[in-house]
């Protein structure tokens, strides 16, 4: 059912509070380098979500010597409702950005849908959209997908209450390469050593080549168990 309430805003933090030293000096860091400050657009647990994407980005950047051009279509597969959007955009610079999401229009404790806060988070980015659908019935020629988090094993989906109709990794893994244009790439982020396996063996039959995998032992923000970060490219000779 789609569900929308309009006008949803949120209060920005200004300043991050309560930092330990580690986030103090990467976010520093970080702020410099990218000319960002989610603070000054998003509250403090986004902001801080947003600067731990960034360190994700960043730190595959220079694992995987990879600098993605900037100007390209890019998508996000299973965006929950797009607060991170900011560092996608600020990042990859992109001509387009598409944050897909199955469940895009679960309704929150306030009476907001994801969508509602979605178009609140992407307000103000040029060229960005939200839109509510199963990636795998996606179908437009993209330059870049990213993806945080997918569940890659039924349990997942089950403690998120999503069907298990929609768990299909194989044919989200085989629509991410179907659509990836030549010289195209896939960044996913997984949570664990287990999961970043399962990623590493789905993709593997699919005509994409992986760049490396590296597991982040220092990250911003300590979820359960560290972010692997896997970089896949779409070769031209697999045209
Ligand atoms: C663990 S959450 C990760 C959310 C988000 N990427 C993040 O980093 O916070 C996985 C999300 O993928 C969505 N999802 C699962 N299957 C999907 C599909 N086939 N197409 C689009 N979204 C999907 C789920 O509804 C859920 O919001």
């Amino acid at each position: 059912m789609k569900w929308s309430k309009p006008h949803f805003e949120e209060p920005a933090a200004g300043i991050l509070q309560d930092l330990n030293t580690h986030q103090t000096q990467r976010i520093q860091q970080l702020k410099s380098a990218d000319a960002v400050a989610f603070e000054d657009r998003l509250r403090h647990t986004l902001a801080l979500t947003n600067y731990q994407y960034l360190d994700l980005l960043d730190r595959a950047r220079q694992q995987f010597l990879w600098q993605p051009d900037p100007g390209g279509h890019l998508v996000d597969v299973g965006s929950q409702n797009f607060y991170y959007a900011p560092v996608l955009h600020a990042f990859f610079q992109p001509q387009s950005l598409t944050g897909i999401e199955v469940e895009g229009y679960r309704i929150y404790q306030d009476g907001y849908s994801r969508f509602d806060y979605a178009t609140a988070y992407i307000r103000g980015l040029s060229n960005t959209q939200y839109r509510v659908m199963d990636f795998c019935e996606f179908d437009e020629p993209v330059d870049g997908i990213t993806c945080f988090y997918p569940f890659l094993e039924p349990k997942a989906l089950v403690r998120w209450r999503l069907p298990l109709k929609v768990f299909r990794p194989e044919l989200m893994a085989y629509t991410m390469a179907r659509v990836l244009r030549p010289k195209g790439f896939v960044f996913m982020v997984n949570r664990g050593e287990a999961e970043g396996a399962i990623a590493k063996d789905l993709m593997a039959n699919t005509n994409l080549r992986l760049v490396g995998q590296w597991t982040c032992s220092d990250p911003l923000t300590e979820w359960n168990g560290p972010p692997i970060i896997s970089l896949w490219k779409k070769d031209k000779i697999f045209t």
